[in-house]
């Protein structure tokens, strides 16, 4: 593994920092093996067309399809573990007085990393909900058999309390972020010293507008990503190269932890 230099101004900012906010995209999960979105030919919105399955309007017209493909994506969240860059993430908000960690994945891979702070802007695969009474259902491991597939079609369950239809816990294309993750999503970006923007392709609106909410409030903003984005210039430092890697030589080198 290659040692990054990181510049002396980057470091010294973070050591500096009182309030840090980390936002994440799926690239912080590509190195424990669950698929970006828009990565080519291997990102899933490449083989599967985004308005068919993350949408209000797909799991209308087609709810097994759409309730299938979740239950695929929940199995490969279940079957994968933490990696280096969300357990370096997880130190730092061990080291930093205060701490934000904004994520737009729906997986629990920070929770499993140790990291508390975290806000789901885009909800949690695992915590399908029912669409009347919008109660939480937590249901068993999905099965080996889902795990292979990603077309397999299955019925969404229905609430054992109200009836109605069961869905994904996650935000689709064309709806809400949840209220009260977004107001401190906001407010943590605008008052934050270092802003992360990690493995995120930065396309997705609301959430990559919290990048130009730090900047505009003066904060060092830093990139983590092994690829260029439309944000490479407007960043404070571009950090090119896998977060799993990147994370946590950053971390060991700020706070002198050995590696
Ligand atoms: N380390 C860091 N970044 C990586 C890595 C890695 N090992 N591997 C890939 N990346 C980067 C890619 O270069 C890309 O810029 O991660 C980014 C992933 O971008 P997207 O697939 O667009 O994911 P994201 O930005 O999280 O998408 C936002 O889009 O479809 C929706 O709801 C979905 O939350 C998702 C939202």
């Amino acid at each position: 593994m290659t040692q990054q230099e990181f510049p002396l101004s980057l470091i010294t900012a973070l050591r500096a920092a009182t309030r840090v906010v980390v936002l994440t995209g799926a690239g912080v999960s590509a190195e424990s093996g669950i698929p970006t979105f828009r990565d080519k030919q291997t990102g899933l919105w490449e083989n599967f067309d985004a308005a068919e399955l993350a949408t209000r309007y797909a799991f209308d017209r087609d709810p097994a399809f759409v309730w299938g493909w979740y239950e695929w994506r929940r199995a490969a969240v279940q079957k994968a573990q933490p990696n280096p860059a969300h357990l370096a993430i997880a130190t730092m908000e061990t080291r930093v007085p205060q701490f934000t960690l904004i994520t737009q994945n729906v997986d629990d891979l920070h929770e499993r990393a140790g990291s508390r702070n975290i806000l789901h802007l885009h909800g949690e695969i695992s915590r399908p909900y029912c669409e009347g009474c919008r109660q939480s259902h937590v249901f068993p491991r999905a099965t080996p058999k889902i795990a292979l597939g990603g077309e397999e079609r299955i019925e969404p369950p229905r609430c054992q309390s109200c009836g109605a239809r069961i869905r994904p816990g996650v935000v689709w294309f064309g709806e809400a972020l949840p209220d009260g993750a977004w107001a401190s999503a906001r407010e943590s970006a605008r008052q934050c010293d270092v802003f992360f923007c990690i493995g995120t392709s930065s396309l997705v609106q609301p959430a990559a507008s919290l990048t130009d909410l730090a900047i505009d409030a003066g904060a060092t903003t830093i990139q983590v990503n092994p690829d260029s984005t439309d944000i490479d210039d407007l960043v404070t430092f571009s950090l090119r190269g896998p977060a799993g890697t990147v994370l946590p030589q950053l971390v060991a080198e700020t706070w002198n932890i050995p590696q």
